[in-house]
């Protein structure tokens, strides 16, 4: 297969790093006279991006896997969820072609796109015997991956509290790591909860991240010092009503309060904004994790 591409050619952020650099993602698509699209947590999915390029009439669409941080899963996802979405188009299909590296950098998109390899419909399906029970994990760490925290560095905050689950010994049997939306006290961004201590650290550095992880998540105490006040019920009145707050909020941020809970991304504006709270794959110690390398 040579670069000389003609279809359209989506890049696909293979994790939620890459949904934080949309930005500079949409400027190496435009540079490419690509598309973007997301395999987890941003839009437009992977699913949506080949249906709508499908509809516009693609006879032949290639997709080059992107990468910036360490926890991609593995380039078999991308082929993976595509030959899914192929499998189940009931109209014309077109031919989907995946490059068969991921792009570790933005610079080497257009060395893995010269290689690539045409989707079958014989990759293996999205289910498993492995992937039927829910994990025996004793905490589940909720990372915020909403707008304030991930300003303030969730993405290297998450990315320490992996390597450092794994530098441990420790596996998704042990902790569950959940990216979330928005867990509400922004101020102390980047924010970590830990459940089911009821636990909620502030200001989580990659090195207060480790700390946690050493501390708490394996010595079982928590670290007193990045620790936030927790108050269960009904918060004292303020000088304003709670009423009016929530209202304000809504207003402000139509995405927080939906479901009554702070599991959806406040609007970051299209095309690439966090749609919903995820187990992620990446953040996997486990071999058999959905977003890991089957
Ligand atoms: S964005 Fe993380 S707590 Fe609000």
């Amino acid at each position: 297969m040579n670069d000389d591409v003609t279809a359209p050619v989506v890049l696909v952020g293979m994790s939620a790093r890459e949904v934080q650099a949309h930005n500079l993602l949409h400027e190496v698509a435009h540079e490419h006279d690509a598309t973007v699209a997301f395999l987890q947590l941003g839009d437009p999915s992977l699913s949506a991006e080949l249906t709508r390029l499908a509809d516009l009439g693609a006879q032949r669409i290639v997709l080059v896997g992107v990468s910036l941080g360490a926890l991609a899963p593995a380039v078999s996802w991308l082929r993976r969820i595509a030959a899914h979405w192929w499998r189940e188009r009931a109209e014309q299909r077109p031919i989907v072609e995946v490059a068969t590296r991921l792009a570790d950098g933005v610079d080497q998109v257009r060395q893995v796109l010269a290689v690539r390899r045409e989707v079958t419909g014989a990759e293996a399906g999205l289910e498993s015997a492995a992937w039927e029970d829910v994990p025996g994990h004793r905490h589940q760490v909720l990372v915020c991956r909403g707008p304030r925290c991930t300003a303030m560095g969730s993405d290297r905050t998450a990315e320490a509290v992996i390597l450092e689950l794994m530098r441990l010994g420790q596996s998704d049997d042990d902790v569950l790591i959940t990216h979330t939306g928005c867990q509400f006290p922004c101020n102390h961004a980047p924010v970590v909860s830990v459940q089911p201590d009821d636990v909620w650290y502030g200001d989580v550095d990659p090195d207060v991240a480790r700390q946690i992880v050493a501390e708490h998540l394996v010595g079982r105490r928590p670290v007193e010092s990045a620790r936030l006040p927790r108050t269960r019920g009904a918060r004292p009145a303020t000088s304003r009503s709670s009423r009016v707050m929530t209202e304000s909020l809504v207003e402000q941020e139509p995405g927080r309060f939906r479901g009554g809970s702070a599991t959806v991304m406040p609007d970051q504006g299209p095309p690439d904004r966090l749609s919903q709270t995820l187990a992620t794959g990446p953040p996997t110690t486990r071999g058999e994790n959905p977003l890991g390398e089957p």
